[in-house]
């Protein structure tokens, strides 16, 4: 896969990769799998305490009643809003113009449920309370998603985020939390997951993010809501006779890195200022919200990738193993913190982003 890649390739090789947890190889589930007794019995067709003691863990961790767990989040929030929408006879939703059912989903909400969808506010900042309150249509559900991962991982102040929920209750519009990120966005907000849980009828959370785990996905919200949620995951094709590989990671890692979320948003802010330092180079937002951001650099890609490969041959620090172009003249990637970053020497990271300071500032001077 690497191959005609150079900077993918030299990003391999690197004795510090920056950002994940880990490579995503089967060694994920290798570990899991080492811990856990061979007798146990697996889940069938969502069934079996296997599934049905992590259901239960995750619904008191979100304050909901119940919760079910789908083999993937673009399932579980498609149903979620089908359900919503026939709650109330309207079919129509409202989200961010970058909301993953947006762009990343082949218009699945659209061509399978037949859910018309507004896209509030403007696609380059978060949500306001005044799109909510300038909103001309009538709704069924509000999608909100914390973070705003498209946008480099934003929140709104929590005093807002309360504005706009108690609006919509108001209103008799249902919220339903696009929660990939839940874990990431705690800190931050200095709140239990089911406090922030709390604002909303219904939240979708990931395992394979910020926990990393293999796949996998929790809807939850009352009774009545999951019980329909497993009628429309059963004609998805989403009721596997058994998901325990997914359920076992997720269980697993949820454990081990849940505790750790404080350490990546602290990490995060410190290397997000690291590059705030080079010349040419912003991260968005400057100050991360949680453990991910986005870097915009001022090169076109064909010139910042030779910069990095150069970088990670000098340093042995990979920054990133991809650059996006984001115009003629400028480029851009993600970047989420892991269990990686603990291990990297801190006083050669140091070095490596002076060193990137340099290689910038030689490359403007030669564009000028
Ligand atoms: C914000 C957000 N929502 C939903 C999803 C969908 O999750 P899945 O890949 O489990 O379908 C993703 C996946 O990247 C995501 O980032």
């Amino acid at each position: 896969m690497s191959k005609n890649n150079p900077l993918l390739e030299a990003f391999n090789q690197t004795i510090y990769p920056v950002g994940g947890h880990s490579k995503r190889n089967i060694q994920v589930l290798k570990e899991v799998l080492n811990e856990i007794d061979g007798n146990l019995d697996s889940d069938i067709y969502g069934s079996g305490k296997l599934i049905e003691n992590f259901q239960e863990e995750m619904a008191t961790y979100l304050g909901k009643e119940t919760a079910v767990f789908f083999p993937s989040g673009t399932m579980a929030q498609q149903i979620a809003l089908r359900i919503w929408c026939d709650r109330k006879g309207i079919k129509k939703v409202a989200y961010h113009p970058l909301s993953h059912l947006e762009i990343h989903e082949e218009d699945g909400l659209k061509e399978l449920h037949h859910i018309e969808t507004i896209l509030l506010g403007d696609k380059d900042r978060l949500i306001r309370l005044e799109d909510v309150l300038h909103m001309q249509d009538d709704i069924a559900c509000l999608l909100i998603e914390l973070p705003q991962r498209e946008i480099g991982g934003q929140l709104p102040d929590y005093e807002e985020l309360v504005a706009i929920c108690t609006y919509c209750r108001e209103k008799g519009i249902r919220l339903h939390l696009d929660g990939a990120r839940l874990y990431e966005i705690l800190p931050y907000y200095q709140k239990t997951a089911a406090e922030i849980c709390e604002l909303f009828d219904s939240v979708y959370i990931s395992f394979y993010k910020g926990i990393g785990g293999i796949a996998g996905a929790i809807l939850a919200g009352d009774e009545a809501f999951t019980k329909e949620s497993k009628v429309w995951k059963r004609r998805h094709g989403g009721d596997l006779i058994s998901l325990y590989p997914y359920i076992l990671s997720a269980s697993y890692y949820f454990k081990q890195r849940l505790p750790k979320m404080n350490q990546y948003y602290e990490e995060a802010k410190m290397l997000a200022g690291f590059y705030n330092q080079c010349h040419g180079i912003v991260t968005k937002p400057i100050e991360p919200a949680t453990n991910m951001f986005h870097v915009h650099v001022d090169l076109p890609k064909e010139k910042l990738e030779p910069i990095l490969i150069a970088l990670y041959e000098e340093t042995g620090i990979g920054l990133i193993h991809y650059v996006k172009e984001s115009s003629e003249t400028s480029c851009c990637y993600e970047v989420s913190i892991g269990d990686r970053f603990a291990h990297i020497p801190k006083d050669e990271l140091r070095k490596a982003f002076q060193l990137l300071d340099v290689k910038m500032r030689e490359a403007a001077a030669l564009s000028e």
